[in-house]
C-alpha cells in the first residue's frame, strides 16, 4: 500500500499528467485535490492524445477509481463536457468517478468576472486562463460560494445562485462596465445539473479513508506548480489555490500521516504561461527554438509558453516547500540537439548571490541569474528505455539537478508517449 503525491515543481505544465498516467498503472485511486478547469493535463497513449481539465488522468485505465476532491473548483459545464468527450472515445466513468460534496462550483459569473478583472487590470493583469478560478476561490474564502451539496438541493441552490448573480452584476456593471447577467436564464440553465452530477457525488474523505485502511494504493495528482501556489508562489502572479503537496490533505480530507511519498515533476528546462517573474527566461530565436522543439503551447488556452533554462533556485525551493522525496525530470529529449545547456545556480542581487528563492517580485525583477554551462549530449534520447543507456552527459546533467535540489531523480521522460518513461 502506498500514498503518493505528484506535484508540479515549477510554473505548471511540467507534464505531470504523463507521470501520473505512468504511476497510475500501480494505483487503485487517482485523486485531484486543487485547481479546476484551468489545468490541461495531457496524456498520450500509443499516439492518441487525451487532455483532462477536471477528471484525474487515471481515468485512462478502465478499473481505476478517480476522485475530484473538495479543494477543486468544479465547473459543471466543463465537467459534463469532459465526461461526454471521454464516453465518445470509449472511456466510461460511471461507477468510478466521484466528486466531493464539499467542492465549490465555478459559475458563469466567475468566468465573466475573471475575464473582466483581467481586462480592467490592463498591463498589471495576471494572465489567467479566464476559467473563473480566482473568483470561485474568492467566493469560497468569502463564505458565499456554492458547493456541490447545495447544487443537489434545488431551493437552496436557486436562492444562493440568485443572490450571487445579483452581487456579481453589481461588479460587472458598476466596476467593469459590462452588461448584467440574466439571473433567470442562468438559474434555468444550471438547475438541471443536480440530476447530472448526483450519481458522482459522495463523501470522498470517507472513501479515501476506507481505501487507505484497506491497503489500496492512492495517487494524488497536483495541478499547476509550486511557483503558482497562492501562498508560496510569485504572488500576485499565481493561481488561487495551494498547489504544493500539503494541499493534498486539505483538498481531500485525509491526514498528513497517510502520505508516504511526494514526487516533484520538473521539466529539464523551465516554462511559464501568463505574466510574472521568470528569472531564467530566454528571448528571441533561442526561446522560439525551445518552444517549437518542446511544443510549448498551453493545453487549456493554446497560449505560447515562455521558455528558459533550468532554474536550480526555484527547483531547490520547490523541493523544500513540497518535501519532495524524488524527482521526475520530463522533456529531457527537448535538449537533445543543444551544444550547451545552462543551469541557474543562484541569483545576483546587487553584490550578493541569493540561493534561497526571494519572496518579493520587485527583487525577482532586479536579479540576474548566475549560470553554469553544461556540454550538451547531442544524441537522441527518445528511444532510450533504461537509465544506464542515457548519454553520460545527460546523466551528469540529471545528477547536477539532483545535487542542486538535494533530491534523487526517480523518473526521466524522453517523449510524450507513456512508453517513453525511464525509471532511474
Ligand atoms: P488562473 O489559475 O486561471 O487564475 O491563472 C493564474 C495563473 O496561473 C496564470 O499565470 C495562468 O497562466 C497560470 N495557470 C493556471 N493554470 C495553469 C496550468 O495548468 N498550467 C500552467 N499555468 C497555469
Amino acid at each position: 500500500m502506498s500514498v503518493t503525491i505528484v506535484v508540479g515543481s515549477q510554473w505548471g505544465d511540467e507534464a505531470k499528467a504523463k507521470i501520473v498516467d505512468y504511476l497510475a498503472a500501480d494505483a487503485e485511486y487517482v485523486v485531484r485535490f486543487q485547481g479546476g478547469a484551468n489545468a490541461g493535463h495531457t496524456v498520450i497513449v500509443k499516439g492518441k492524445e487525451f487532455i483532462f481539465h477536471l477528471i484525474p488522468a487515471g481515468i485512462m485505465y478502465p478499473e481505476k477509481i478517480c476522485i475530484i476532491g473538495n479543494g477543486v473548483v468544479v465547473d459543471p459545464v466543463a465537467l459534463m463536457d469532459e465526461i461526454e468527450e471521454l464516453k465518445k472515445r470509449g472511456i466510461d466513468v460511471e461507477g468510478r468517478l466521484f466528486i466531493s460534496q464539499k467542492a465549490h462550483l465555478v459559475m458563469p459569473y466567475h468566468k465573466m468576472l475573471d475575464q473582466a478583472s483581467e481586462k480592467h487590470k490592463g498591463k498589471n493583469s495576471i494572465g489567467t486562463t479566464g476559467r473563473g478560478i480566482g473568483p470561485a476561490y474568492r467566493d469560497k474564502a468569502a463564505r458565499v460560494g456554492i458547493r456541490i451539496v447545495d447544487l443537489l438541493n434545488r431551493d437552496v441552490f436557486r436562492e444562493k445562485l440568485q443572490t450571487n448573480i445579483r452581487d456579481a452584476n453589481e461588479f460587472l456593471t458598476k466596476i467593469y462596465g459590462n452588461e448584467p447577467l440574466k439571473v433567470d436564464e442562468i438559474v434555468d440553465a444550471y438547475i438541471e445539473f443536480d440530476r447530472k452530477i448526483d450519481p458522482y457525488v459522495t463523501d470522498i474523505s470517507v472513501l479515501l479513508h476506507d481505501a487507505y485502511k484497506n491497503g489500496k494504493n492512492i495517487l494524488f495528482e497536483g495541478a499547476q506548480g509550486a511557483l503558482l501556489d497562492i501562498d508560496h508562489g510569485t504572488y500576485p502572479y499565481v493561481t488561487s489555490s495551494n498547489t504544493i503537496a500539503g494541499a493534498a490533505c486539505i483538498g481531500t480530507g485525509i491526514g498528513p500521516t497517510y502520505v508516504d511519498e511526494v514526487i516533484g515533476v520538473m521539466k529539464a528546462y523551465t516554462t511559464r504561461v501568463g505574466n510574472g517573474p521568470f528569472p531564467t527566461e530566454l528571448e528571441g530565436e533561442f526561446a522560439e527554438k525551445i518552444r517549437e522543439m518542446g511544443g510549448e503551447y498551453g493545453a487549456t488556452t493554446g497560449r505560447p509558453r515562455r521558455c528558459g533554462w533550468f532554474d536550480g533556485v526555484i527547483a531547490q525551493y520547490s523541493s523544500r516547500i513540497n518535501g519532495l522525496s524524488s524527482l521526475a525530470i520530463t522533456k529531457l529529449d527537448v535538449l537533445d540537439s543543444l551544444q550547451e545547456i545552462k543551469v541557474c545556480t543562484g541569483y545576483r542581487y546587487g553584490d550578493r548571490i541569493l540561493t534561497n528563492f526571494p519572496v518579493d517580485c520587485d527583487v525577482l525583477d532586479s536579479i540576474e541569474p548566475v549560470y553554469e554551462t553544461h556540454p550538451g549530449w547531442m544524441k537522441p534520447t527518445t528511444n532510450i528505455r533504461r537509465y544506464e543507456d542515457l548519454p553520460e552527459k545527460a546523466k551528469s546533467y540529471l545528477a547536477r539537478i539532483s545535487e542542486l535540489t538535494d533530491t534523487p531523480v526517480a523518473f526521466v521522460s524522453v517523449g510524450s508517449d507513456r512508453e517513453q518513461t525511464i525509471r532511474a
